[in-house]
């Protein structure tokens, strides 16, 4: 049983006839309109998942009724039906807001895999749409309710309704790429490919033919002609991390797929069209490098049409103990073990510590912790030393340096277990200073 609703809209009763055939195979429900005024009924009363609608009508023209619907009716998808021989319309419609297109005539596999992909899509959004409104975001596998992670969910979701390149930053395991997908399986492109490409990995001479493909006879060893990830993640997103190790050429070259939404495969000088969504991501300030004229100027532009600034984890508050919880969570169940709790005082150090590898760094460490514990609770015995000697606090700036050098003697004197004379040689110092120091009127 399937209960998706589709309304079908054209004035024309016989191409009407044909998609209800074709899909009430499929078991969705399925209503026609033959003219607006009966679809904006239909559409107020049903509120269905899907509208199929001519471009080409009498009464309205198919873009007016993109817009109506868009407006109205943000959690129904749109498939256009044009008959024209050149597809600018279509192209316009999906402009405004449409998701799909298909061109008459249409065979019913093209039919039926079009309602998928825009039902999937639909399913999809709305649930995204929830966990942004719990502020939990668990499908793509992101946890963030401070106000920072909220605002980048709120940022991934204007992304995810249009159709402009990305630009993502944030430092390293910050959670660019988690937001990268993110982006994909909320908009309209998501049942088709997403591909991610690390550029720093790729070698210069490799990348342009692993991005644009090449033909036969291009460079030695091009026994045959081969398509590159821009024609194969096609209607989809392409995902070009470290997009600041690419050389100046290759910048070029990125700019012109951007600005003429077309590829030249090496060997040719035939321009492919290329359906694609790009996301980039940098852990590096891509202006900075524009300054140091390491990134070219014009492509950070186009680049920078909408950015999406992942913070550090130590600026997300509470996130970091619903991180650590989470992981600790997920461990425990993959190896069978229950979930420990963390101690106060960890939790302390955890909020306080200044996490330079961010999400990541959090989770190797709760991943190591659930592994070596045996008795549910993680205390600060168990953190590595660094932590917890660590100075990681901003308040820390506003001590003084008698201050600072009596807690880092505690941390030396902790780590060697109260040893003083091992903590006197670690410290360049004789028992007797070390002793003055802790309690100078003596
Ligand atoms: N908000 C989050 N909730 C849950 N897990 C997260 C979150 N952010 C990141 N992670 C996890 O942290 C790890 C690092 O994330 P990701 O690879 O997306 O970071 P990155 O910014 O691309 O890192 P790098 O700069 O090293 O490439 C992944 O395992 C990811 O699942
Ligand atoms: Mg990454």
């Amino acid at each position: 049983m399937n209960d998706k609703r589709i309304l079908i809209l054209d004035d024309n009763n016989v191409t009407r006839d044909v998609i209800k055939r074709n899909l009430s195979t499929s078991g969705y429900q399925l209503y026609t309109a033959g003219n607006f005024d009966l679809a904006k009924e239909i559409l107020h009363e049903i509120k269905p998942e899907l509208v199929i609608t001519d471009l080409k009508m009498p009464d309205i023209s198919g873009l007016d009724v993109i817009t109506f619907i868009t407006e109205h009716f943000k959690n129904t998808e749109i498939i256009v039906v044009t008959g024209y021989p050149t597809i600018d319309s279509a192209v316009d419609a999906v402009k405004l807001g449409a998701d799909d297109y298909i061109t008459k005539p249409f065979t019913d596999v093209e039919l039926a895999s079009a309602v998928k992909k825009a039902l999937a899509k639909q399913a999809n959004k709305q649930e995204f749409a929830r966990e942004i409104e719990t502020g939990y975001g668990e499908k793509f596998g992101m946890i963030g309710n401070s106000d920072k992670m909220q605002e980048v969910f709120r940022t991934i979701k204007k992304a995810s309704e249009i159709n402009s390149t990305v630009l993502i930053t944030g430092e390293s395991g910050t959670g660019k790429e988690l937001v990268a997908r993110a982006n994909h399986y909320s908009g309209f492109r998501a049942a088709a490919p997403f591909v991610p490409i690390n550029c720093g990995a790729i070698p210069e001479t490799l990348l342009e033919s692993e991005l644009f493909g090449y033909v036969k006879g291009a460079f030695t060893g091009a026994y045959t002609t081969r398509e590159g990830f821009f024609q194969s993640a096609n209607r989809g997103t392409i995902f070009l991390d470290e997009i600041s190790e690419t050389s100046i050429m290759m910048q070029i070259k990125l700019l012109r797929v951007i600005q003429e939404k077309e590829v030249y495969m090496v060997g040719s000088n035939q321009p492919h069209k290329v359906d694609i969504r790009i996301i980039v991501a940098s852990n590096k300030d891509l202006y900075e490098l524009v300054e140091l004229n390491k990134f070219r100027e014009d492509l950070f532009y186009r680049l920078n049409v909408l950015t999406i600034n992942i913070p550090p984890l130590r600026e997300r508050g509470t996130d970091i103990l619903i991180l650590a919880n989470h992981f600790a969570h997920k461990y425990a169940d993959e190896f069978n073990k229950t979930v420990p709790t963390f101690s106060d005082e960890v939790l302390g150090i955890f909020s306080n510590y200044n996490w330079p590898g961010n999400v990541r760094e959090l989770e190797n460490l709760v991943h190591r912790l659930v592994i070596m514990n045996e008795c549910g609770k993680i205390r600060k015995a168990d953190l590595p030393d660094f932590m917890k000697s660590k100075i990681s606090s901003l308040s820390d700036i506003k001590r003084t340096l008698r201050e600072v050098e009596v807690e880092h003697i505690k941390n030396v004197l902790e780590y060697t277990g109260n040893n003083k004379s091992k903590a006197a040689k670690i410290l360049h110092i004789d028992r007797k200073t070390l002793n003055n120091k802790l309690n100078p009127d003596n």
